[in-house]
């Protein structure tokens, strides 16, 4: 175990009392108890809005987005992460917009500075929608050069099950 890595979760959904939220505060949880700083950031309660291709980043703004909503906080959390959690619902077959809008503004600067470990949590009704999601992560983690520490799933009958926390649990563990 590494100790002390500092752990970004993104929760994604915007039911407070939902199943994405309940697995990302179990991950909390449980990197906290094996001596990890973690920080949950509900991001569904952020205003932050999809990238604008403007390049104004990449050209007069040296790596600064032009658009300042609340993606300005996040921006130092990403900086700072050693390991990043993603945590979603699955809408329409993918990760939902609200995830998807904080991964995209990174393109300022191309990628978190110190992220060397990824984790995805996801949630949905139905079985077997987690390919694309799945395989986008992938590529993420690829992108970033950030290990790919797994993936938990939990459709409607696996949610907030012991059996699920335990997978949520063995994951944070890893770190
Ligand atoms: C807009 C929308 C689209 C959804 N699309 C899917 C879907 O494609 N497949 C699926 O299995 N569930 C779908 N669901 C159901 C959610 O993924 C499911 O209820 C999930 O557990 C919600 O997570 P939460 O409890 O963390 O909010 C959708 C829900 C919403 C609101």
């Amino acid at each position: 175990m590494n100790t002390n890595m500092k752990v970004l979760i993104l929760q994604a959904s915007p039911r407070a009392n939902g199943n994405t939220a309940w697995m990302a505060e179990e991950y909390k949880k449980a990197a906290e108890a094996a001596g990890h700083e973690a920080t949950l950031v509900n991001v569904s309660k952020k205003k932050i809005a999809g990238c604008l291709a403007c390049e104004y980043c990449h050209t007069r703004g040296n790596g600064a987005c032009i658009q300042k909503d609340d993606m300005q906080e996040l921006y130092p959390l990403m900086a700072e992460a050693e390991a990043l959690v993603l945590a979603a619902p699955i809408y329409y077959f993918a990760l939902n917009a609200q995830i998807q809008a904080p991964i995209q503004r990174m393109y300022c600067v191309n990628k978190p500075a110190k992220v060397v470990k990824m984790a995805l949590l996801m949630s949905s009704y139905s079985p077997g929608v987690y390919d694309g999601a799945t395989a986008e992560f992938r590529d993420i983690c690829n992108y970033w050069s950030a290990e790919n520490m797994g993936v938990v799933t939990a459709k409607n009958d696996e949610q907030k099950s012991e059996e699920t926390k335990q997978k949520v649990v063995a994951l944070a563990e890893k770190l």
